[in-house]
């Protein structure tokens, strides 16, 4: 008996507890402003959580209703990922203080007009990997003034990876001035007279970051790259370009230019054609893994005057950089930029020029391992000079720095060299001098070695 009553007696206490912990954990919910959210709708379908609303792979193939938006209002969310779900169409949203809305990989092939003018504090828009078409037709006026404000608070729109060729779509009448946009991965290839009515309106005005990354582009119409006047950084790789394009020079503020994986040859400057437009202010160049990139010739970068940062690696048929790369000629001045960073990774330089910097040592960082060296006088300098400036940086990074020619030197690392002090004379069993003894003068590169020459052998000549 006594037993049973003990029984009943914990059943009733643990009955109790666990009604209250129901109540609390209903009275917490009640508390949540967002139970009504959490009941239905949106946050049915998908994780409401601080001001986050998780939709992404949800399997959804129907775009969420105005009204559907609506009653998200309390819930204040400011970051909405729909992506991975299938939606062919946007219809319009409610006002809600969304900052970031993900609208990535979700099939999109359109978007009504006003669709996301609701949401005026919208930061980023990601549209990335969708099957956006640039629109024909009526819409071809491009830029038909709006009747209703388009939103000017946009940071970041991504367009990526869809299939725009122009700038006829209705979403760039809802959202101008975007400060970064990227169109990476659109068959931008036929730039025609789409882009000059593009250009007209100035919708690109303020525009700091382009991406135009895998865009099949052969050229850039520079009309298109004057809209853009505003940029400071450029990412035209992987592209089809076989030339540096002109019209870079209407970007004046430019800062960063990536050109990686484009088909360049050569960069060579005549009168013509100066191997660089005048990108005075550009810090950071990227020029790597360029398969067809042999040369950069005499001057071909001088315009390059405030270059910090020079990336040109993996470029496997690059085997000449003139020592006067960077040069430029102020009155009887010769003047380099300051580079900081030099990455000449794994190209098919036999040599560097001590005069291609004015200052090694005030390198910050520098790679030049992976070349397929000339270990002889004329590189003498690198053992002497460059190695203890690589390993000041980088302990141990000259080991990658290796000699390919002569064959007796073959496999020798420069610091193997340095550490021994070995020291090539030149003009005895190695090649002879360059520019100097080379029979017909034919290498003589300046008045000045000229001269040297004469000065040398008027002795000779005078015994
Ligand atoms: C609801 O929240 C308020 C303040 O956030 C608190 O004072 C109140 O006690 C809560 N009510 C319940 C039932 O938890
Ligand atoms: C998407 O919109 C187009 C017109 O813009 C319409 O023809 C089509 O039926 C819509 N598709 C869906 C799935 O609503
Ligand atoms: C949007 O979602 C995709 C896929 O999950 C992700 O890769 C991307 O970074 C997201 N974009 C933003 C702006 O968060
Ligand atoms: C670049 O080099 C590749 C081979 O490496 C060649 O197939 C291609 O035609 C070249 N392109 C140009 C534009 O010279
Ligand atoms: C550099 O190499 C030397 C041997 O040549 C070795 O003793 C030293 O630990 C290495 N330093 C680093 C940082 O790897």
């Amino acid at each position: 008996m006594a037993s049973k009553v003990i029984l009943f007696f914990i059943i009733a206490v643990t009955a109790e507890r666990a009604s209250s912990l129901e109540g609390d954990t209903v009275a917490e919910a009640v508390n949540n402003t967002d139970l009504v959210n959490m009941q239905w709708g949106i946050c049915l379908k998908c994780i409401c959580k601080d001001d986050k609303v998780d939709c992404s792979n949800q399997e959804l193939t129907k775009y969420f209703s105005k009204d559907e938006w609506a009653a998200l209002k309390d819930f204040k969310p400011r970051t909405i990922d729909m992506s991975y779900n299938s939606f062919e169409n946007i219809t319009v949203m409610a006002e809600l203080p969304i900052e970031v809305l993900n609208l990535s990989r979700c099939g999109i092939q359109s978007i009504e007009s006003h669709a996301f003018l609701s949401l005026q504090n919208l930061k980023v828009l990601d549209l990335s990997h969708n099957k956006l078409t640039s629109s024909y037709g009526p819409q071809v006026d491009g830029y038909t003034r709006p009747r209703y404000k388009p939103l000017m608070s946009i940071e970041v729109l991504n367009l990526a990876y869809n299939d725009l060729h122009s700038f006829n779509l209705d979403l760039f009448n809802q959202i101008t001035h975007p400060t970064e946009l990227d169109l990476s991965g659109n068959p931008m290839s036929n730039t025609n007279d789409d882009d000059d009515k593009f250009v007209e309106e100035r919708w690109a005005r303020g525009t700091k970051i382009l991406h135009l990354r895998s865009c099949h582009l052969e050229a850039i119409n520079s009309l298109f790259l004057f809209s853009f006047g505003s940029v400071t950084r450029l990412d035209l790789s992987d592209n089809l370009l076989t030339v540096v394009p002109d019209g870079l020079g209407e970007l004046r503020g430019l800062l960063y230019l990536n050109l990686n994986q484009n088909p360049i040859r050569a960069l060579v400057r005549d009168p013509m054609r100066p191997g660089y437009p005048y990108l005075t202010k550009l810090k950071e160049l990227h020029m790597c893994n360029m398969p067809n990139l042999t040369e950069i010739g005499d001057g071909a970068m001088a315009s390059l005057r405030s270059l910090e940062k020079l990336h040109l690696s993996f470029n496997p048929q690059l085997r000449r950089i003139s020592r006067t790369a960077l040069v430029r000629h102020t009155g009887q001045d010769h003047e380099s930029p300051m580079v900081k960073e030099l990455y000449m990774k794994s190209n098919a330089l036999s040599e560097l020029d001590p005069k291609l910097l004015s200052r090694w040592d005030l390198l910050s960082a520098i790679d030049v391992s992976g070349n397929p060296f000339r270990c002889d006088c004329e590189t003498q300098w690198m053992v002497n000079n460059l190695v203890p400036i690589v390993d000041k940086i980088n302990p141990n990074a000259s080991i990658d720095m290796v000699c390919s020619e002569p064959e007796e030197m073959r496999g020798i690392t420069m610091r193997h060299l340095y550490e021994n002090n070995r020291i090539k004379r030149c003009g005895e069993e190695q090649r002879p001098e360059r520019h100097v003894f080379v029979p017909g003068g034919a290498m003589l590169t300046s008045i000045s070695e000229l001269l040297l020459v004469c000065c040398l052998l008027f002795p000779l000549w005078w015994l």
